[in-house]
């Protein structure tokens, strides 16, 4: 006999998921058996939306169908859609929190993305041709930024490891390096910041791409993931800190060498390429102990947990790694 056991952070589902979400998921259940082809993303929809993206709801970025997948599951209640969709760090846009209107101007579409360095072929793709060669689905994550507020979100996307696998890299690769968009001032006037090592760019080992849990998003809340969040495509790596799921991306490039990446170059004392969640190890300025979740309080604190709560699918692949600094 098959018997699941319950990891030490999950509850179960009614009580991680706010219950007019529970309720919903109930209707779904009933709809699909009804016949009707209705989503679980469609019905999680809420109402804060900008208009541009309230049109693409049936776009390919989040295509209705999208399953969630189950595996994941929260210790607490989803952010609310409003809250992660306008306390936002996306510096390209201004070094603070308030930049969703102004990122309303990047210009998404067509979006192309290059995929190049030690692979078998180099090559540029559109992100509607890529949504083709993958498997969309919802699934439920905590986002802990090292700044220590926490959220809680529905994303859609795809396994970061169909990327890797579309990528064919070569056996010399190590590591992917991914950049954000940076092409215009207009649009993103943070860029003006010529201090800042322009672009954005983060990095991963090849074995935490591959990893089940890291995850290019496409959407959230049921809809294409808005600009501020980073359109059109993002990660998100739960167990990192937050400024390790890099926005708006527009390359992968696969080498042998550890790259600097953005926060690394600027302050390496404060960020470094690992970013583990750990609560233990403090950051130089301030306790990574606890956190506290946006739409709440500051002083609601939530103890932060080793790899954010996902050390079962993760911290082997740190095993023989005990000499870096992996929690910076
Ligand atoms: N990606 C880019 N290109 N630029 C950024 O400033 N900020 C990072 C990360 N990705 C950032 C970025 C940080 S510090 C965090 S915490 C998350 O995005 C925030 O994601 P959110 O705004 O969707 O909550």
């Amino acid at each position: 006999m098959l018997i699941k056991v319950k990891r030490g952070w999950e509850l179960s589902e009614n009580l991680a998921t706010p219950e007019k979400l529970f309720i919903n998921r109930r209707q779904i259940s009933k709809a699909i058996a009804a016949g009707s082809l209705l989503s679980t993303s469609a019905l999680l929809a809420t109402t804060y939306r900008t208009d541009a993206y309230e049109k693409n709801i049936n776009s390919p970025l989040v295509n209705k169908l999208a399953p969630r997948n189950e595996k994941f599951v929260l210790d607490r209640p989803l952010t609310s859609e409003k809250y992660a969709t306008t306390y936002n760090n996306y510096y390209e846009f201004g070094s603070h929190k308030n930049i969703w209107k102004q990122a309303q101007k990047l210009t998404t579409n067509p979006w192309k993305v290059s995929v190049d360095g030690l692979v078998e072929k180099e090559f540029q793709i559109d992100i509607e041709d890529l949504l083709k060669k993958v498997d969309l689905e919802e699934r439920l994550y905590r986002h802990r930024c090292v700044e220590a507020w926490a959220m809680a979100v529905p994303w859609i996307g795809f396994p970061m490891k169909q990327l890797v696998e579309i990528a064919r890299p070569k056996a010399s690769a190590k590591f992917v390096v991914m950049r954000t968009v940076s092409e215009s001032k207009k649009e993103m006037p943070g860029l003006k910041q010529f201090w800042y090592p322009w672009p954005y760019t983060e990095a991963l080992t090849i074995d935490e791409a591959i990893n089940e849990l890291a995850f290019i998003v496409t959407g959230m809340y049921g809809k294409p993931v808005p600009p501020q969040n980073g359109a059109p495509l993002r990660l998100a790596i739960p167990w990192k800190y937050g400024f390790k799921s890099i926005k708006s991306i527009i390359s992968f490039s696969f080498t042998q060498t550890r790259p600097k990446t953005f926060w690394e170059s600027l302050a390496n004392k404060e960020y470094g390429f690992w970013a583990n969640v750990n609560p233990k190890i403090d950051h130089p300025r301030w306790s990574q102990a606890s956190e506290w979740m946006i739409g709440g309080s500051k002083n609601d604190r939530i103890p932060t947990q080793l790899f954010n709560g996902y050390g079962e699918f993760v911290s082997h692949l740190y095993k023989n790694l005990e000499s870096e600094n992996l929690y910076r």
